[in-house]
């Protein structure tokens, strides 16, 4: 099976993905050697200002595209971006939506929370045109701590794109039980390597492949890791089906555990 990674921190000198071209390349190899056919790099875009600066990113991507060509890869390179939750983008910049579909683009909130004042004006935010895909909200302290929270970014038309690694426990179990709550209640609608490097977080979807075919079905993970990716890059309509009703989880994220733990403390 062909996969197509969404999300990946790929392109050298502009984040804190790969660090050299030596490792870009090496990322490419590992991602050819696991089956993955297309890739869209999407380094971090902090504000607005970094779009601005788009050619910046722009001049790297074409040099990766020239070097991976050269060392004879076949994954074919898009670019993307993903864009730090703020109140104002330019959606015509190339890098807003992508692979330049004109109408998908990735967005991230903070890793701790998602501030109410954007929770509450989240959709207004983006031209009506603009499709947003949530980057890892398995990752997201308020929404581990209630993972229902995604149902009104889902039921307003948002996408929700989960990180291979969650499912396989590399950011820990209350990241993986997220993202396994969030499978099986339907709501999630694409699944992205977000590599930055080699080791822990590579440019590899395989395994989770494979975790998901054997947990929830090979036309499930057909549909995360190949058929809805390639339905974002030609920007065509994605059939997201019903969510099922949730069941919160009994656990607090760890950082407010610690912090209760503090407070705990400090009372004695
Ligand atoms: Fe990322």
């Amino acid at each position: 099976m062909p996969f197509i990674d969404t999300h990946n921190h790929i392109i050298p000198y502009v984040d804190d993905g790969a660090e050299d071209w030596d490792m870009a390349l090496s990322m490419l190899r590992d991602a050819e050697a696991d089956g993955i056919v297309q890739v869209v790099a999407t380094p971090h875009v902090l504000s607005d200002s970094d779009l601005n600066e788009e050619k910046k990113y722009i001049t790297r991507f074409d040099e990766l595209k020239k070097r991976a060509e050269d060392a004879g890869i076949q994954v074919k390179l898009h670019l993307g971006s993903e864009l730090y939750i703020q109140p104002y983008y330019d959606f015509k910049r190339r890098m807003a939506t992508l692979a330049q579909n004109g109408r998908y683009f990735l967005i991230e909130f903070p890793m701790s929370m998602i501030p109410g004042s954007i929770e509450a004006r989240f959709f207004e935010l983006f031209p009506t045109k603009y499709t947003p895909i949530i980057a890892h909200p398995e990752r997201n302290g308020s929404i581990i701590n209630k993972p229902s929270k995604v149902r009104y970014f889902v039921d307003n038309g948002a996408l929700l794109q989960v990180t291979a690694g969650s499912l396989l426990g590399v950011f820990g179990n209350q990241v993986k039980a997220t993202a396994e709550q969030l499978m099986n209640t339907n709501v999630v609608h694409i699944i992205a390597s977000d590599a930055h490097d080699l080791d822990r977080r590579a440019l590899k979807l395989g395994k989770a492949y494979d975790y998901v075919c054997k947990k929830w079905g090979p036309d499930r993970a057909d549909m995360l890791f190949y058929a809805n990716p390639q339905k974002v890059l030609n920007g065509e309509d994605i059939n997201i089906g019903e969510p099922f009703d949730f069941i919160e989880p009994q656990f607090q994220h760890q950082s407010s555990s610690i912090l209760n733990k503090v407070r705990t403390f400090f009372k004695r």
